[in-house]
């Protein structure tokens, strides 16, 4: 099996979607309704949306390739936080948002997510912001665990809207090494 991490562009959209389409409902708790899943995938996670994001300043998605396909994906944003909850536990700044993070239930438990996790670390790392924050649902115990073993500590929490209904998240955040990069 020869992984392979690199950055996506518009031409990786409809297969960013394709994987989106699978991993999303695995982060989302037990009690979510299935229109809400769909109706989130549908507007947040769409091939257009993807080509969007591939070109909007201060995003960057990376992808883990196998055999030329997309069985997981990443994405870092630089915008600075704005939700109370969020700036009231960060305790540092400024930071990179580590916005998504998801690999295909096939690769799970295989090391693929912790190469994906090294690349967009030292990616975060890059930019020269101090910090990495993300939200992660608090019944999704795999990828608490996941994100404790890759050096992200707990913080606070937030909700999360999802459709009509509100999720709780918790926030987490690691602080990067200085001097890898210069802020982008
Ligand atoms: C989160 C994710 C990227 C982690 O990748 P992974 O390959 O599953 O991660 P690993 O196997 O390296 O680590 C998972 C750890 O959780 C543990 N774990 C598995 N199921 C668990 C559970 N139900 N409760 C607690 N821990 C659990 C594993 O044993 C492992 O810990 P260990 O290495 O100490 O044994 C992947 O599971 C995923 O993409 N999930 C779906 C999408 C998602 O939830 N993304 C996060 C959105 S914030």
């Amino acid at each position: 099996m020869t992984i392979d991490i690199s950055t996506a562009t518009a031409d990786d959209a409809v297969a960013l979607a394709a994987c989106a389409a699978v991993t999303f409902p695995l982060a989302c708790p037990a009690g979510s309704r299935p229109e809400d899943i769909r109706r989130h995938i549908e507007t947040h996670l769409s091939a257009e949306r993807f080509a969007a994001l591939a070109d909007l300043p201060g995003h960057t998605i990376l992808c883990l390739r196998e055999q030329g396909g997309i069985v997981g994906w990443s994405m870092i944003v630089l915008d600075q936080p704005t939700d109370a909850d969020v700036l009231s536990a960060l305790s540092i700044s400024p930071v990179v948002e580590l916005s998504k993070f998801y690999v295909h239930p096939g690769h799970h438990g295989r090391g693929s997510a912790a190469a994906l996790m090294t690349a967009t670390l030292d990616l975060a790392a890059a930019s020269g912001l101090p910090g990495v924050w993300l939200g992660v649902n608090q019944e999704n115990a795999r990828a608490i665990r996941f994100y404790g073993k890759h050096g992200f500590q707990r913080v606070g929490t937030k909700r999360f809207r999802l459709g009509d209904r509100f999720e709780d998240d918790f926030i987490l955040q690691q602080a990067l090494p200085a001097g890898v990069g210069s802020a982008a």
